[in-house]
């Protein structure tokens, strides 16, 4: 469609590289419908609910599929755990109807090819779901009935993570796997070893100077999770780096711990917290309430939940359930309900349990908190590496304890999805309470005559020609060389903290930079004068000389430094630091050859390189930086091991993993994750695994810990 026609009625503005069409809003937002859950309009005859109890079932199906399998879902947990509650209130009005429709078997599965599978010796059970007071209040008034006594529940929160099972032998951590099918999951041992709260050794002896009993094996139950604080890092990173926004922190835990190169599983901080157990022997050690769990694994050393409270009736139960509700926002790691468990180990034997979960727990729900308000436009970002992001611009509305006026609608898909019109009523909602997304339209009140959107076909900063990218749904300014926000975006990434550090060198400056035609590229900032620098906006003699000083010292970043200021597309910090570390010049990185990269990089990590090598105005820029950093091309101090690639396996007797990745580091070797051709030394441990034996077949030199430190002290 042409782009006349689409700002038909519009007010439409370019403004900074931001492309921007708003609506006049027809009436200003309904701030204080915040409601929940959504409105549904309930069938009204017996054969208008077996349909919908169908459909739903179907639907339901379909998205544990996608949510447990490819830890991608496509409508967020409020949206799922209302069809959830739509089809629960249906099968209680219609049971006859529920009962003749069949089940859809649920696909509650996370296992993934590729990797080992483990046995749960207890299996991770999952937990029934209350979403209603009513629900949670029964089950305290059955279970306290069943027991024919009071007893004590512990409310704890819902992590929003995903499940895992930690062994303990011996005291020492050998082994942590997925839930899978709930008897056996997948082995992400390697991965789970970056999770810096992991312990790798439970303590055995307090402070106080009491001991620890230690099980000879113990089955850790506990949840991977990204923390609230990291989920919202990530998030300000990519948005400043024009990359797409993560919509929830689960999926980025999920995809993350499944990973193929720890060396990324490392770079996002992921956490753990543990909070049941399976397996404990021997029986006599272990915990006979809830709370004695708890204090068990403070004292071992292992991150426990940030807050719990124990309560005795189903009053109080439904108190605390709400007080924590309230205090989600403040937590630690992101929340999506709360847990509410029997405290005494005994009476819980007394239930048992149904194949999927315990029948002394349940699981409440928190009901998003959901807004009304007007779509005013769609603003599309220009990112460093062309990408383009479209984010929705709200009528403020309050939300959650903030007011909401922009949300980002991820990509083209997702405004095709939702079908979102300019002026259109929108449900806002914030995705695992963290980041506001539009989840829905109120198409009742639709304005008269509108348009599906369509997203624009040229660059909106420079208007050539958009491109479909390969493996995101997501659309691309093919004008890498030339669009003026993507080199104002890459611009301001290389002078950014995670790149060079050009302190004083702000977004505003570049853009003015890049108008006066005096920079296009990170090289030329090299070349910039006094003169030319003075005659900047809010620049003056003093402060143009700190700048240039600045450029100046920026010379003798690191090398990784240079490389990530590139702007290579899947190319963050830790691949520039294995890059600097393998080539150890950007000349050299420039003239680098397929055959040059190992398969530890990844298949399109490496493409994405190779493809990026083959313009030749990158490999320009790569030489013209090469003239300005004085000291990448000197040799390192560290040459021991210099250029030699080490992968780990398996549990060494002294020194951890992060041990011998500092050491051999120090040393100018490289780790790497997957054993290849090239690698040059497996180091391994007890419990050695695929890799130990992929490198006897490759005839690959294997080190113990002993050898490694010889090999370290050598010269
Ligand atoms: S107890 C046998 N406690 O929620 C009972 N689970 O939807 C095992 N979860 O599979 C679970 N926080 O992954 C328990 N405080 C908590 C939890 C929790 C999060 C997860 C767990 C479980 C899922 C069920």
């Amino acid at each position: 469609m042409p782009r006349s026609s689409l700002l038909k009625g519009l007010v439409g503005a370019l403004v900074g590289g931001i492309w921007f069409v708003t609506a006049t809003p027809s009436s200003s937002a309904d701030s204080s419908s915040v409601f929940s859950p959504a409105p549904i309009t309930a069938p009204t005859s017996p054969d208008a609910a077996r349909q919908r109890i169908a459909a739903l079932r179907a639907e339901i199906a379909h998205h544990d599929a996608l949510y447990f399998q490819k830890a991608a879902p496509e409508i967020t947990d409020a949206a799922y755990d209302a069809l959830k509650r739509e089809l629960r209130a249906l099968e209680t009005t219609y049971p006859a109807e529920a009962a003749a429709i069949a089940q859809p078997v649920p696909i509650v599965d996370d296992h993934n090819d590729g990797f080992a599978k483990v046995a749960h010796r207890t299996p991770m059970l999952s937990l029934d779901k209350a979403y209603t007071e009513a629900e949670l209040r029964a089950f305290c008034v059955k279970t306290t009935t069943k027991l024919g006594q009071t007893t004590n529940f512990v409310v704890e929160p819902k992590i929003d993570g995903l499940s895992v099972s930690a062994i303990y032998e011996h005291g020492k951590f050998v082994r942590a796997s997925t839930r899978g099918n709930g008897r056996e999951g997948d082995d992400i041992t390697a991965n789970a070893r970056m999770i810096r709260s992991l312990p790798h050794e439970l303590r055995a002896s307090n402070p106080d100077g009491t001991h620890n009993v230690i099980p000879d094996i113990i089955e850790l139950r506990g949840e991977i999770f990204l923390s609230r604080a990291e989920f919202t890092r990530l998030n300000r990173e990519r948005f400043a780096e024009g990359e797409p926004q993560l919509a929830h922190p689960r999926n980025v835990a999920a995809g993350t711990i499944k990973s193929r190169d720890s060396n990324e599983t490392a770079e996002r901080h992921l956490d753990i917290v543990f909070y049941s157990w399976g397996t404990c022997e021997p029986t006599s050690s272990s915990p006979t309430t809830q709370q004695a769990f708890h204090a068990q694994a403070k004292a071992w050393g292992l991150p426990v939940l940030e807050t719990f409270q124990v309560v005795p009736s189903a009053d109080e139960a439904w108190a605390a359930v709400q007080a924590l509700g309230q205090k989600r926002a403040k937590l630690v790691a992101p929340i999506d309900g709360a847990v509410l468990k029997l405290d005494d180990v005994v009476a819980r034997t007394k239930f048992g349990e149904s194949d999927h979960a315990p029948n002394w727990a349940i699981a409440y729900k928190y009901a998003p908190e959901r807004a009304v308000t007007q779509l005013r436009g769609f603003t599309i970002q220009v990112g460093r590496t062309g990408l383009l992001t479209p984010v929705a611009e709200l009528a403020p509305v309050a939300l959650a304890g903030s007011t909401i006026a922009r949300a980002s609608l991820h990509n083209r898909e997702q405004i095709a999805r939702l079908d979102l019109r300019l002026g259109d009523f929108v449900f806002v909602e914030r995705a695992g309470e963290i980041i506001p997304e539009i989840v829905g339209v109120d198409v009742t009140r639709r304005p008269l005559q509108t348009e599906p959107f369509a997203f624009p076909t040229l660059c909106p900063a420079c208007n050539s020609p958009v491109i479909a990218a390969e493996d995101v749904a997501a659309v691309l300014c093919a004008n890498s060389t030339g669009c003026p926000a993507q080199l104002r975006e890459r611009l301001a990434h290389f002078a950014g903290k995670s790149c060079v550090d050009i302190k004083g060198l702000g977004v505003a400056t570049i853009a003015e930079l890049i108008a006066s035609g005096h920079v296009r590229t990170p090289a030329e900032l090299y070349a910039l004068k006094l003169e030319t620098l003075a005659t900047l906006s809010g620049f003056r003699k003093k402060s143009s000389a700190q700048l240039l000083a600045e450029i100046d010292r920026s010379r003798r970043a690191d090398l990784w430094r240079f490389i990530n200021g590139l702007s290579i597309p899947r190319v963050g910090p830790a691949t520039a630091k294995l890059l600097a570390k393998r080539f150890a010049s950007m000349e050299k990185l420039a003239a680098a050859q397929p055959a040059d990269f190992s398969a530890d990089l990844g298949k399109a990590t490496t493409q994405a390189i190779l493809a990026y090598l083959a313009v030749p105005n990158n490999r320009a820029l790569m030489l013209a930086l090469a003239k300005v950093i004085p000291r990448a091309e000197l040799p390192s101090t560290a040459t021991r091991l210099k250029g030699e690639t080490f992968v780990l396996t398996g549990r060494l007797p002294t020194l951890s993993r992060e041990e011998v990745v500092r050491l051999i580091e120090a040393a100018g070797g490289v780790v790497a994750s997957n054993v290849t051709k090239t690698t040059d030394y497996v180091i391994a441990g007890t419990d050695a695994g695929e890799k130990l034996t992929k490198a006897q077949k490759l005839n690959i030199p294997i080190l113990d810990e002993m050898k490694l430190l010889q090999l370290l002290k050598s010269d």
